[in-house]
């Protein structure tokens, strides 16, 4: 890490389509700009920083009690491999003890949740419906 940096982390604060944006735009992901601050709004998310930017974040739906899961975990390419991708994901497990935590893993990644003491489970399934 640069001496000129400095990494801070936050929850559910005040965040801009065009931060988010610009972070998932920095990892090739594409969301509509109209429905992405609402998502995270009605998500419990953490964010990190370096001064006033933002350069990562993670984001996880939870019923409190029982069951959560993971989304959106990303950190800028200018800021992988430092573990902040890590502290993001301590930062959801600390906030949901007590519950089962899920996520589906992307090609290449799984390495990383199992850092973050994810095991892997192949009994999962998803489907996505379309809107008419
Ligand atoms: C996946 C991602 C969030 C990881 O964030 P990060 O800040 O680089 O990860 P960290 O530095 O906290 O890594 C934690 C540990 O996992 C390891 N790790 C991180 N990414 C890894 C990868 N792709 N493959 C193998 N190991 C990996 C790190 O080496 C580190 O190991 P250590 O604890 O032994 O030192 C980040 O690479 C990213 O944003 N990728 C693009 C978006 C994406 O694919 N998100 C996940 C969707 S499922």
């Amino acid at each position: 890490m640069s001496k000129n940096e400095n990494i801070t982390y936050k929850k559910n604060n005040p965040i801009t389509a065009g931060e988010l944006i610009s972070v998932f735009s920095s990892v090739g992901w594409n969301k509509q700009s109209k429905n992405i601050v609402p998502a995270f709004q009605n998500s419990y998310y953490v964010t990190a920083y370096n001064d006033n930017d933002l350069i990562g974040f993670a984001r996880a739906i939870s019923d409190g009690y029982y069951y959560t899961n993971i989304f959106d975990v990303i950190v800028k390419p200018a800021y992988q491999k430092r573990g902040i991708g890590k502290e993001m994901m301590r930062m959801l497990r600390e906030k949901f003890k007590g519950t089962y935590l899920f996520l589906t893993y992307t090609k290449g990644n799984m390495e990383f949740y199992k850092k973050c003491g994810f095991e892997n489970n192949d009994k999962s399934m998803w489907i996505h419906i379309y809107r008419s």
